[in-house]
């Protein structure tokens, strides 16, 4: 860990921010000068830029991933996740084929659109098997005047090899989620077991985009030893790698795991949730026509987080599908919430968030992102509708 000490800067005032977003070059020292920010008017003034670029790139739509957390067994091990492996007072499950795809019609129904499938990390056979039937099965179940293509299918399965890749994506998912946790491979190291490497976490993204996948990616923000620098280094290789999607959010403790005990964890919410949402605004401002979540790690900081990302210049959101009875399994870090609040109620008050928030939600679609519309665009330059409206 960098013990060397520096005196540490002051933030920047609205003058300095003012200059920065006027300037519009967003590099390294730029991001990082940027995340340093705290006075409420020059926070603002990256709010109001982000949100500016965002309704330019994207528009006003928020789209909805209905997120299924259909299994927590988990063959991993990282320090800082409360469904590792090593954690023994989790009571593992895996929901069957017949509650995944009630919830999949649930979200086509509801006019969601796309769902993401989200669990703990397996490779073996039975588990690359049931993942590859459980998406052909969405789709094909889906499939009516509504969603002509069926739902939008995003996976978040973690790594595995190339052939489990190209099965998932043969059987219809297109999009995938894979976070590298932080661009630094010093700081990875640290937060995994040797077995993990960051080298094959990026590896694996090379891999998803070869086959064809929207690819998506993420970080978590504000952990042990991180520095503004890091997180800077963390969009920059977000644009280097051209990714889709971003799904990045506050590290948050959970007791059970070892980085509970680590001395210099974040204490300070309000803090986490300001450096949450500036990374949420200067991806926005830096990367422009990707998707990037509020993620639910942002509202475990405030009941508000998520609508404030959306402020900031995010435009998806994940409602909560898996059932109740097994929520509250799946708890990745402390603060978890909405943990009782059942799929009808997350709807309603989802809903009116949004539109306190001065937009509007994407009925039917799939809302891929205009960066990935682009490229797939660009690599296909024959005319047809595949490419142009999502439904
Ligand atoms: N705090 C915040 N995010 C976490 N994740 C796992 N554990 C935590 C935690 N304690 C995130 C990781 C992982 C995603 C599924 O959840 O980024 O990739």
């Amino acid at each position: 860990m960098n013990t060397a000490m520096s005196a540490p800067r002051l933030p920047p005032t609205l003058d300095e921010v003012r200059a920065l977003l006027a300037r519009g070059r967003y590099e390294r020292a730029e991001i990082a000068r940027l995340l340093e920010t705290r006075d409420a008017d020059a926070l603002d003034a990256i709010r109001a830029a982000a949100e500016a670029v965002l309704l330019r790139e994207c528009g006003r739509k928020v789209y909805y991933r209905g997120l299924v957390e259909f299994s927590n067994q988990c063959a991993l091990d990282c320090h800082y996740c409360g469904i590792r492996r090593g954690n023994p007072g989790v009571r593992r499950y895996r929901l069957d084929h017949a509650t995944i795809l009630d919830a999949a019609r649930w979200c086509a129904e509801r006019g969601y659109g796309s769902l993401v499938l989200q669990s703990g990390e397996r490779r073996d056979p039975d588990f690359v098997a049931f993942v590859e039937q459980v998406v052909r099965d969405i789709r094909r179940a889906t499939v009516g005047p509504r969603l002509p293509r069926g739902l939008g299918i995003t996976l978040c399965v973690g790594e595995q090899d190339e052939d489990a890749y190209r099965r998932f994506y043969a059987a219809g998912a297109h999009r995938y989620l894979l976070r590298i946790e932080t661009s630094d491979p010093g700081l990875f190291a640290r937060l995994h077991p040797p077995a993990q490497r960051f080298e094959t976490r990026v590896a694996c993204l090379a891999t998803l985009r070869r086959i064809g996948f929207q690819v998506g990616t993420g970080v978590m923000i504000g952990l042990p030893g991180q520095t503004v620098t890091q997180l800077a280094d963390d969009v920059l290789f977000f644009r280097a790698h051209d990714i889709d999607m971003i799904g990045m959010g506050p590290y948050i403790v959970h007791a059970d795991t070892p980085m509970a005990t680590w001395p210099d964890a974040p204490r300070d919410a309000a803090d986490s949730l300001r450096l949450g949402l500036l990374m949420v605004g200067v991806t926005r401002l830096a990367l422009r026509d990707v998707n990037i979540a509020a993620t639910t790690a942002l509202q475990a900081l405030d009941p508000a987080g998520r609508e404030q990302a959306l402020r900031f210049g995010a435009n998806i959101i994940m409602p909560q599908l898996t059932p109740t009875a097994v929520r509250r399994e799946y708890r990745l870090y402390e603060g978890k919430p909405c943990l009782d609040e059942d799929r009808e109620d997350c709807l309603r008050c989802l809903r009116m968030r949004i539109h306190m928030a001065g937009r509007e939600v994407a009925v039917d679609e799939w809302g891929d992102s205009p960066h990935a519309r682009r490229r797939t665009a660009a690599a296909q330059p024959t005319v047809g509708t595949k490419n142009g409206a999502n439904t």
